[in-house]
C-alpha cells in the first residue's frame, strides 16, 4: 500500500471548544476530593491518578542515526545521547493492593534538551506520558469530567470509602457501564489484570507537533529479557506491592531495551487529532523507530529515586519542545491539570518540584 504524506502541522488542526476552561476548573475541583482524601489517610500527598509507582529507572535515549527529513525533527533533529528517567504505575488515585487490576502508565522524562519551550514550560526536559493502550475512554475533557464527578457521587454513596473517591480510572469500567456504555474500550487499553510492566508497549494515545508534522508516540520492549516478560501474570495474592517486587527483582539483572516509535498522521479524517477514542491503525500509519531507550540492570526502588522522581518530580505533556506541543482537547485539559495535582504535592508535601538538570 502507498502511504499518504504525512499532514503538516499547523495551528489550525486543533478546534477549541468554547467551555474547555470552566471543564478544567470542574476537573481540578474533582481531582481536590481526590487529593485531599488520599493526603489526609497517608499523612504524604501522591497523584491524583497514577498515584502508584512499580519502579523508577534510570536508563538513556539515543537519537537514531540517518533518519529521513520527515523523522528527523524536535528532539529527533539530530543524533545524541540524553539521560532519562522513567517512573511505571498504575492508573488509580489511590495506592491499592496490587491485585485490584488496572491499566499501566510509563511515565519518560528526557534531560538535557536544547530548543525552544512550550510556554511556561521549565527547564530543559521532554516528558512523555504513556499508558499500556493505544486509546483513552473518553473523546473529550467534558465526557472525562462528567465520568469522574458521576463517580465521585455515586460510588461515594453506594460504598463510602476513599478507594472509590479517589479511583479515578480504576472504576471507570463501571462508570461506563452505569451510563451505558461497553467497557471493551477500557479493555483494550490493556485492562489485563496484573501483567508485568515490564514487558508492555506503552502508547501517548494523543497527538503531538512533530515539528513540521504531527504524531503519536509508542515505546516498545525489544531486549530479550523485557520481551520474555510481556503478557506475564504477577502473582499478586503475595503481596499488596507484588508487582513493585517483582520489577525490582527482575530489573537486578535485565538489561531493558525499548524502541521509542513514531506514528505520523497522515489523514486526518482516519488520525484525527481531537478525539483520542480513535485508533491510528497502523496500516494507515505505520510506526517508525525514532530512538533507543536503555536501562541497564539496577534497583529500581532506590530509596533515592523513589525520592527524586516519585515524590519531587512531576511528568506532564506540557513540559517539553514547542517541536512536541500536545494537540486536541484531552492534551489541552491536562496542561492546568497536571500542574494542579503536582503543586498540591509539593505544598502539603512541603517540597517543591524539580525539573532535573544534565
Ligand atoms: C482529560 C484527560 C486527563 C486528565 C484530566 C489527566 C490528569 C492527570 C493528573 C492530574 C495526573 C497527576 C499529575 C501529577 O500529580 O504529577 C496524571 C498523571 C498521569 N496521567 Fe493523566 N490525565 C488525562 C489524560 C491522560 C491520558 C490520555 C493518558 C495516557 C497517555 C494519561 C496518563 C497519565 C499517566 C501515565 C500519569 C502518571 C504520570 C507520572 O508518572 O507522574 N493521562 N493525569
Amino acid at each position: 500500500m502507498t502511504l499518504s504524506q504525512p499532514v503538516r502541522y499547523s495551528a489550525d488542526l486543533e478546534e477549541i471548544k468554547p467551555d474547555e476552561q470552566e471543564v478544567i476548573s470542574d476537573l481540578n475541583e474533582t481531582f481536590d476530593v481526590i487529593l485531599n482524601r488520599t493526603a489526609e489517610d497517608y499523612g504524604h500527598a501522591v497523584r491524583s491518578v497514577h498515584a502508584k509507582s512499580h519502579g523508577i529507572l534510570d536508563g538513556s535515549l539515543t537519537v537514531a542515526d540517518g533518519l529521513s527529513p520527515e523523522f528527523a525533527q524536535g528532539l529527533f533533529a539530530a543524533p545524541g545521547s540524553y539521560k532519562v528517567y522513567l517512573r511505571l504505575s498504575t492508573n488509580a488515585g489511590d495506592i491499592l493492593p496490587d491485585a485490584i487490576s488496572l491499566p499501566r502508565g510509563l511515565a519518560m522524562k528526557v534531560v538535557g534538551v536544547e530548543g525552544d519551550r512550550i510556554e511556561g514550560a521549565e527547564g530543559s526536559t521532554q516528558d512523555f506520558v504513556m499508558v499500556n493502550g493505544p486509546v483513552f475512554q473518553t473523546a473529550d475533557a467534558k465526557k472525562f469530567q462528567g465520568n469522574l464527578k458521576m463517580l465521585a457521587k455515586t460510588t461515594d454513596r453506594m460504598e463510602g470509602t476513599k478507594k472509590v473517591l479517589s479511583s479515578v480510572l480504576q472504576t471507570v469500567n463501571s462508570a461506563l457501564e452505569t451510563v451505558g456504555i461497553e467497557s471493551s474500550v477500557v479493555q483494550s487499553m490493556g485492562g489485563a489484570p496484573n501483567i508485568d510492566p515490564l514487558g508492555e508497549t506503552y502508547f501517548s494515545v494523543t497527538p503531538f507537533r512533530y515539528g513540521d508534522y504531527v504524531a503519536k508516540f509508542r515505546l516498545k520492549p525489544v531486549s530479550q529479557g523485557l520481551v520474555e516478560l510481556t503478557g506475564r501474570e504477577i502473582d499478586t495474592s503475595v503481596s499488596d506491592n507484588a508487582i513493585r517486587e517483582t520489577v525490582q527483582a527482575e530489573m537486578r539483572d535485565t538489561a531493558g531495551e525499548w524502541l521509542l516509535q513514531v506514528q505520523l498522521c497522515r489523514d486526518l479524517e482516519k488520525q484525527p487529532v481531537e478525539d483520542p477514542t480513535v485508533e491510528w491503525k497502523e496500516e494507515e500509519a505505520p510506526f517508525t523507530t525514532v530512538a533507543t531507550v536503555k536501562a541497564a540492570p539496577q534497583d529500581s526502588w532506590s530509596d533515592e529515586n523513589v525520592r527524586k522522581v516519585d515524590d519531587e518530580m512531576r511528568f506532564s505533556v506540557w513540559t517539553g519542545l514547542a517541536a512536541h506541543r500536545p494537540l486536541g482537547n484531552i492534551n489541552r485539559a491536562r496542561k492546568d491539570t497536571y500542574e494542579h495535582s503536582s503543586q498540591f504535592r509539593a505544598a502539603f508535601n512541603r517540597c517543591p518540584m524539580h525539573e532535573p538538570r544534565d
